[in-house]
């Protein structure tokens, strides 16, 4: 109980464990979480992968922003892969099925061994674990947290509209809203165009906009045994046994597919967009002007530079996250696209980008010489400062979760060309609910690149920017004082708080 005390007269804060999945898409939101949490007093420790711990303490940066908060530590676990893995690139299903195969062990001796992270790790005297918030798809480490009696909340880095999607996946396979896979099948064309074009109405409060093609390719499986679609069933479904799902969204966005999933989880705390919510939490101007971001990359300010010589809303930001690999093919599609566009452009290559590359950036000669009139190319940009700048007009992005919230919070439209997990269902609603961009989804075509950008950059401009103002509204009042994020956050925090035994 509150015996427990700090110095004589203070009660120690709730402890919390943040185990986010090793991806710079997880950590990057649940770096964010951590700091919400921290700025509210609670200790809080976060265990990222021995390699990422690495990566992210290259940056000074992040060293000083976790300093102000004497109650946050890292931690590390092994991701399990071997030290000479590249660990770039598409390595989504390496780094789950490599933590799925060797975090139980790992994770309970350290929960066991470390004293539960509490006063043995540092100078300064914590309770043991209080609560685990734990990325939604790491079932191994739910599974410890039970058999020692530890209570955990599930956060996901996507949004509530593919969430609830993928906790829907069964039914949609029952209805025969996606078709088994043929062995040799292109992973697009096995149905017919007009049969990917189909409504799916297997998912509660989706069946206005929700096609089979808006499907992730992890549902279009060979037989229900398949381990991908397993893993996603399963761990999608575990959110009802945790004592609350955080979600990175708001009410004003989602709040129909919140109120769908709250049907089925006891709890949800919809706290998002976090990258804004922080800074409306530490007072910062919304504009950062350092990596504060726990980017794996040193972002290059050069681009920001370039920026500002740039006229009012005429540059397209592209940039496909950080696990996106394009193919040469696709390089030179965009890249026509954009050129013929005769827009000028800001593209994130990052050096693992390109597939057949190596890392070692070399472009096409036509791109590097082409780009110096049209646009600039950096490998890793600060994005949410580069979004925030009056000089973007449209993002061409992959639709990853935090892309979206990013780009929709500085009333930027959007290209989007999802490329796999939630981003395919991302881009449809941000083309078709929220009318903020269009979706270009199964396609890589100069042509339609080009007509793309002049739909967004021209015909459609004041139509698209009106929207995407209004979204961005809406975000704002949702993490101001007495908004619905504002608030979620402080029950959350209490919600923690009451957990205290
Ligand atoms: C992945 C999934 O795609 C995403 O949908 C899921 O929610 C989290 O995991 P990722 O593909 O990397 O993440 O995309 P996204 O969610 O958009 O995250 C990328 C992050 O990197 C963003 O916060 C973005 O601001 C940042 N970024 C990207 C940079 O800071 N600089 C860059 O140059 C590019």
């Amino acid at each position: 109980g509150n015996e427990e005390k700090a110095g004589d007269t203070l009660p120690l804060p709730p402890h919390v464990l943040i185990f986010p999945l090793p991806l710079q898409g997880h950590v990057i939101s649940m770096l964010k979480l951590a700091e919400l949490l921290s700025i509210s007093g609670l200790d809080v420790t976060f265990l990222a992968s021995d390699y990422n711990y690495g990566r992210l303490l290259r940056h000074a940066s992040v060293q000083s922003r976790f300093a102000k908060y004497p109650g946050f530590q890292f931690a590390t676990i092994s991701d399990g892969l071997p030290t000479d893995h590249p660990r770039s690139g598409d390595v989504v299903l390496d780094i789950m099925m490599s933590l799925k195969a060797c975090g139980y062990s790992q994770f309970k001796e350290l929960m066991v061994s470390t004293n539960c992270f509490g006063s043995s790790t540092s100078d300064r005297r914590r309770r043991p674990i209080t609560c685990l918030i734990m990325d939604g798809v790491l079932s191994f480490a739910a599974i410890v947290a039970e058999e020692i009696g530890y209570p955990y909340i599930y956060f996901r880095t996507v949004g509530a509209c593919s969430f609830w999607a993928n906790f829907n996946i069964q039914q949609v396979i029952n209805a025969g809203e996606v078709p088994l896979r043929g062995k040799d099948e292109d992973k697009v064309t096995y149905w017919r165009k007009e049969e990917m074009d189909l409504s799916v109405t297997s998912v509660p409060g989706m069946e206005a906009y929700l096609r089979r093609r808006d499907l992730p390719a992890f549902f279009r499986v060979n037989d229900v045994n398949d381990p991908v679609f397993q893993t996603i069933n399963i761990e999608t479904r575990r959110s009802t046994k945790a004592k609350a799902l955080v979600l990175n969204t708001f009410e004003d966005l989602e709040g129909t597919t919140l109120n769908e999933i709250r049907k089925h989880c006891p709890t949800v705390f919809s706290i998002g967009p976090l990258h804004a919510h922080l800074k409306a939490r530490v007072g910062e101007s919304p504009t950062p002007s350092s990596n504060h971001s726990g980017s794996f990359w040193e972002e290059d300010r050069s681009c920001v530079t370039w920026l500002d010589s740039q006229p009012p809303k005429s540059v397209i930001y592209v940039s496909f996250g950080s696990v996106t690999l394009l193919t040469r093919d696709e390089l030179m599609e965009f890249w026509y696209g954009l050129v013929n566009s005769g827009q000028k452009f800001l593209w994130v290559m990052r050096p693992d980008s390109i597939v057949g590359q190596n890392g070692d950036r070399q472009l096409p000669a036509e791109i590097e010489e082409g780009t110096k009139a049209r646009g600039y190319i950096v490998g890793w940009a600060p994005q949410e400062e580069v979004l925030a700048h009056p000089a973007i007009g449209v993002f061409l992005t992959h639709s990853g979760w935090n892309s979206t919230l990013e780009s929709m919070f500085a009333g930027v439209p959007m290209i989007c060309w999802p490329y796999f997990a939630d981003q395919t269902i991302n881009s449809r609603f941000v083309s078709e609910v929220w009318k903020i961009g269009l979706d270009m989804k199964d396609s890589c075509d100069r042509v339609v690149i080009e007509r793309m950008v002049r739909e967004t950059m021209e015909l459609r401009r004041d139509e698209l920017l009106e929207r995407a103002d209004h979204m961005a509204k809406l975000g704002r009042k949702a993490i101001s004082e007495g908004g619905s994020s504002y608030c979620n956050l402080d029950r959350l925090i209490e919600f923690i708080r009451s957990m205290i035994v």
